[in-house]
């Protein structure tokens, strides 16, 4: 298996109904997780960009979390709509997406 140019890291944590945490999946990663899929097959980026599910990473209330190496950037409240851009602007343009970043105070 080649090592990948770009490793994609989507939070699935899920908690119980009324935690204080919340969590990612309370937020909509399944929906993420699964655009993310969609689009590296329908690309063909399979040997290109990684695709692993995690727990937690931290700033669980403005998930849906997406960490994205070997840059070490973060992503926060990511929708499904932004997966494109994500793909295309950073993971094959090489240039993060500054507008979903997360705050410098939380990664
Ligand atoms: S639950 Fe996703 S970052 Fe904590």
């Amino acid at each position: 298996m080649p090592r990948p140019e770009k490793h994609v890291f989507v939070c699935t944590q899920n908690r119980p109904h009324g935690h204080p945490r919340g969590s990612c999946a309370a937020s909509g990663c399944a929906e993420v997780m699964n655009e993310f899929m969609l689009e590296i097959q329908r690309r063909t980026l399979f040997e290109k960009i990684g695709l692993t599910n995690t727990g937690c990473m931290g700033p669980c209330g403005v998930g849906p979390s997406v960490l994205v190496y070997p840059e070490g950037v973060m992503y926060g409240k990511v929708g499904k709509a932004d997966v494109k851009t994500i793909i295309e602007q950073h993971l094959l343009g090489g240039t993060p997406v500054e507008a979903l970043k997360m705050p410098v105070e939380v990664w």
